[in-house]
């Protein structure tokens, strides 16, 4: 059974957190245009001594989808979420937990680690918390630490993928979890949302296309190499943060490196050794998913949405009759 806040979309989509790319522009025309949007609370960066954007973020955000849901209250916005990376690298952890509280954030999405203390914060806000996980080990730890929701990271993912088929992960998991169950990792397309749901998710988890689009912080660059590539221009490598994750192949090159020799390659000569230069692996080696051969243009987010649904109607249609 999915929560009352999960069921009300206009297609079962939630939009995925993406580190630099996501920010309160793509979050709220993700919103207003009937799905989850979403975004990693460390996007939401101030300069030393100055008030945490975050609180600023989610001023903004409520603010603006509560207008929206004023004037269009027949088509209110979908409910928004914040990513948590549970991660002992993540020194604001504690701090964010306490803004997105005071915020009474609806959904929370935790990465890179379950902990029960960032569930709890969650729930006593009223929230719910789905953590991301990439096998079924750690689907079972994540809700013995008390998440609400899975979702299952496939091969093919944008950002830290996980190496499993779909089919199998999915599989595995709704043997035991009946719960809400998101499913990421290459889905660009309405049929292949309807997809996910016949495999037994119950929402599909999408990222890499919303780059290419209007509202997405990335550089117009980013943005083209999205539209202009396809599935055998995503390298799998562990090189540039130590977590295998998926990197468009042209961004590699154009920072100098060999993508098809990347076993011999010395990020340290980048400097991307440091914590600090792991953003650089993000800001100059661009992450994407396989599924971007879909992407054929940069357009409004909202626009993107109307197509994702138009698509996921037809395909309906085409299957039930
Ligand atoms: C550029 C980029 C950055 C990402 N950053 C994050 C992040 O900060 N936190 C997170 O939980 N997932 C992150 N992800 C993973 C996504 O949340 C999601 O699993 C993925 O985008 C789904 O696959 P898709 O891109 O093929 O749709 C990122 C993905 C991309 C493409």
């Amino acid at each position: 059974m999915l929560p009352p806040i999960l069921s009300a979309l206009r297609i079962p989509v939630v939009a995925s957190p993406m580190f630099i790319v996501s920010g309160p522009e793509l979050v709220i025309a993700q919103c207003k245009a009937g799905i989850v949007g979403s975004f990693p609370a460390l996007n939401a960066r101030e300069q030393d001594g100055e008030p945490p954007l975050l609180d600023a973020w989610l001023t903004r955000i409520a603010e603006e989808l509560d207008r929206h849901n004023q004037a269009n209250p027949d088509h209110p916005a979908a409910p928004f979420a914040v990513n948590q990376i549970v991660h002992r690298s993540n020194a604001r952890l504690e701090r964010d937990i306490e803004i997105c509280h005071r915020h009474r954030v609806p959904i929370w999405i935790t990465s890179l680690g379950a902990r029960v203390e960032v569930n709890q914060a969650a729930h006593d806000c009223g929230g719910i918390a789905l953590h991301d996980v990439i096998n079924n080990v750690f689907a079972r730890k994540a809700v013995e630490k008390g998440a609400d929701g899975l979702i299952a990271v496939a091969a093919g993912a944008g950002g830290h993928a996980g190496p499993l088929s779909p089919f199998a992960l999915i599989q595995e998991i709704r043997e035991w979890f009946d719960g809400p169950l998101l499913l990421s990792g290459a889905i660009a397309t309405g049929g292949a949302v309807l997809a996910a749901q016949a495999m037994g998710a119950d929402l599909a988890y999408i990222g890499s296309p919303f780059i290419a689009t209007t509202e997405a912080n990335a550089q117009p660059d980013y943005k083209r190499m999205i539209v202009e590539s396809g599935a055998m221009d995503i390298v799998t490598s562990s090189l540039f943060t130590g977590v295998s994750g998926n990197y468009l192949a042209p961004s590699i090159r154009a920072a100098g490196m060999d993508p098809d020799n990347l076993e011999g390659a010395d990020p340290s000569a980048m400097n991307f050794g440091s914590n600090a230069a792991k953003a650089k692996a993000w800001s100059q080696i661009w992450g994407s998913g396989q599924g971007i051969g879909a992407v054929r243009d940069i357009v409004p987010a909202a626009t993107r949405i109307d197509r994702l649904s138009r698509e996921y109607a037809a395909a309906k249609a085409a299957i039930c009759g």
